[in-house]
């Protein structure tokens, strides 16, 4: 385990909310001549281990980009292989995050799922909702552009639309502001994920593929995060 920095560019502090661009399933799955769900699988194990490490390291926020709105551009099994997945790694997972103290918080539009989906993601919200330590965030059905779309109509529908109106609105409204963005498998864009949250996010793009990411990863990151002076524009 590597330690974390208590001083650095960031006045020292480690991150508070992190969020994760989980790619490269499917060329882990590749490299292997395996189908691509078996890098699915794994990557789930991936997210297992990551939640375990973010709560041990101290965050207060971890936000996890499971299924972006173009996602369903995905062949029909692969999409259904993706949503048993998520419904499976729930009904597994969650006493183990309810003991933990962890609450679980999904953004993007889940109305597009299945019912059973929705159950299980209202059970698992509910299960933990009086939960006061590391917020875990699921974003499903997500996407940035949807999102600011969604918190502008609210904000119009209230009132006057500025920066701080659609701030309010947004899905992510509740959550400490974005410090850092990881993405893995070496691809270096955003891919409609908290566009506008990333406005003065720290990024991090890493070569491994997701199933491979764990403790190490994140606590590596965080201290790069440490490292790095953010100066929102000032001096
Ligand atoms: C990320 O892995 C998982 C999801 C997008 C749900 P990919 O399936 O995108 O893997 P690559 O990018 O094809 O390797
Ligand atoms: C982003 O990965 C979405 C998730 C990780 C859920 P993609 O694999 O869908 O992104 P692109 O298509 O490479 O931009
Ligand atoms: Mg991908």
């Amino acid at each position: 385990m590597s330690a974390v920095p208590a001083t650095g560019g960031d006045n020292g502090h480690g991150p508070r909310h992190v969020a994760i661009i989980m790619d490269g399933n499917g060329r882990w799955a590749r490299r292997r001549h395996l189908p691509r769900v078996l890098g699915h699988q794994r990557g789930v194990e991936a997210v297992r281990r990551t939640v375990r490490a973010a709560a041990e390291l101290g965050l207060s926020a971890l936000t996890l980009y499971a299924f972006s709105t173009e996602n369903w551009r995905r062949p029909e099994d692969e999409v259904a292989a993706l949503m048993g997945l998520l419904k499976h790694f729930i009904q597994t997972d969650l006493e183990e995050f309810a003991r933990n103290g962890i609450r679980l918080k999904v953004i993007g539009d889940t109305s597009a799922f299945a019912p059973d989906i929705i159950a299980v993601i209202d059970h698992a919200r509910a299960r933990t909702a009086a939960n006061t330590g590391m917020v875990m965030t699921v974003a499903l059905n997500y996407g940035s552009r949807d999102e600011i779309a969604r918190a502008a109509r609210a904000a119009a529908a209230k009132g006057a639309i500025t920066v701080d109106s659609i701030a309010a609105e947004l899905d992510t409204a509740d959550l400490p502001p974005l410090d850092l963005i990881i993405r893995t498998s070496g691809e270096v864009r955003l891919s409609n994920f908290l566009m506008w949250q990333a406005a003065y996010a720290e990024m991090l793009f890493l070569d491994v593929l997701w199933p491979d990411f764990g403790h190490d990863h994140l606590a590596e990151a965080i201290a790069e995060y440490v490292r790095r002076e953010r100066r929102f524009g000032g001096r």
